[in-house]
């Protein structure tokens, strides 16, 4: 184990399974104490089960569209670990919607997770982070904020506002010397993108991988190495960036 994130406690959305999941026990190994929300709470039991690290893990079911929620769950957190010095915005969800089909909801249900939920968390943390002068949030986005593809309206606009918020946001607390990237993954070996190659036609699961210059997609693991690495002091001077971890994907066009 380093000590790369020694002292520091990290709190993610979404910690249960995936990025998250990957995320959560990388900050373990790297010294954090770790707090995670997520709406699955077996899910996330198991995790704990399995990571062990019963005095730097804490978990609570919530949602993160709920400000209540994520008052309650931050409360606990700061209770057993201190104040927040990083979070990772992790939650997050795709969409599949039809544009004149869909509902105000399902757009509103879309954005909460994707969007709002990122700002709910960022003012439940950024008091203690002002006062401590000392902060890192980052914000997992998606390639679709930069290059989209059919069917998962209006994901690529969630996630691009995801990004137009990380900007906002590190201006606005630069000053306090805090950071906020976005880290933009591509393809993922995870629930979600199993999801996409369920819904899609036959066959594309077998193009995608093609069009990787590396011929494979990432492991959560290669993601949350870069998250990590991004709210460790080692970042110190990257703010207000949109990292993309796309093995190379978003540097091709058709062809
Ligand atoms: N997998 C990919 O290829 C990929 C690519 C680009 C971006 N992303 C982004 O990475 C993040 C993680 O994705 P993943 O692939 O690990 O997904 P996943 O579905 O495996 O995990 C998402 C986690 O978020 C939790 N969650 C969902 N809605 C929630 C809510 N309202 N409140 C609390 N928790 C909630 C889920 O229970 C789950 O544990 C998402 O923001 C996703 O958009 C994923």
């Amino acid at each position: 184990m380093s000590d790369r994130l020694g002292g520091q406690h990290v709190m993610i959305t979404g910690g249960s399974r995936g990025i998250g999941a990957a995320i959560v026990e990388k900050a373990l190994a790297e010294g954090a104490r770790v707090s995670f929300i997520d709406i699955d709470l077996e899910e996330s039991a198991g995790l704990a089960e399995r990571l062990g690290a019963r005095d730097r893990l804490f978990f609570g079911r919530g949602d993160v569209r709920s400000a209540a929620d994520i008052a309650g769950f931050h409360e606990k957190a700061i209770v057993a670990f201190g104040p927040v010095t990083a979070l990772v915005n992790n939650a997050g969800r795709n969409s599949y919607a039809d544009p004149v089909a869909m509902t105000e909801q399902q757009w509103d249900d879309v954005f909460s997770v994707d969007l709002k939920s990122a700002w709910l968390m960022a003012r439940a943390v950024l008091p203690s982070m002002i006062a401590a002068r000392h902060g890192a949030i980052v914000n997992i986005a998606s390639l679709h904020s930069e290059l989209t593809y059919p069917g998962m309206f209006p994901y690529a606009a969630a996630k691009s506002g995801l990004v137009g918020l990380t900007r906002s946001l590190a201006l606005e607390v630069g000053p306090h010397q805090i950071r906020v990237n976005a880290l933009s993954p591509g393809y993922t070996e995870t629930f979600l993108v199993k999801e996409f190659f369920e819904k899609s036609a036959p066959g594309l699961r077998a193009r995608v991988l093609d069009a990787h210059p590396m011929g494979r997609m990432a492991t959560p693991q290669e993601i949350a190495n870069c998250a990590v690495f991004l709210i460790s002091d080692e970042a110190s001077f990257v703010t207000g960036a949109n990292w993309q971890v796309d093995g190379g994907l978003g540097a091709r066009f058709a062809g």
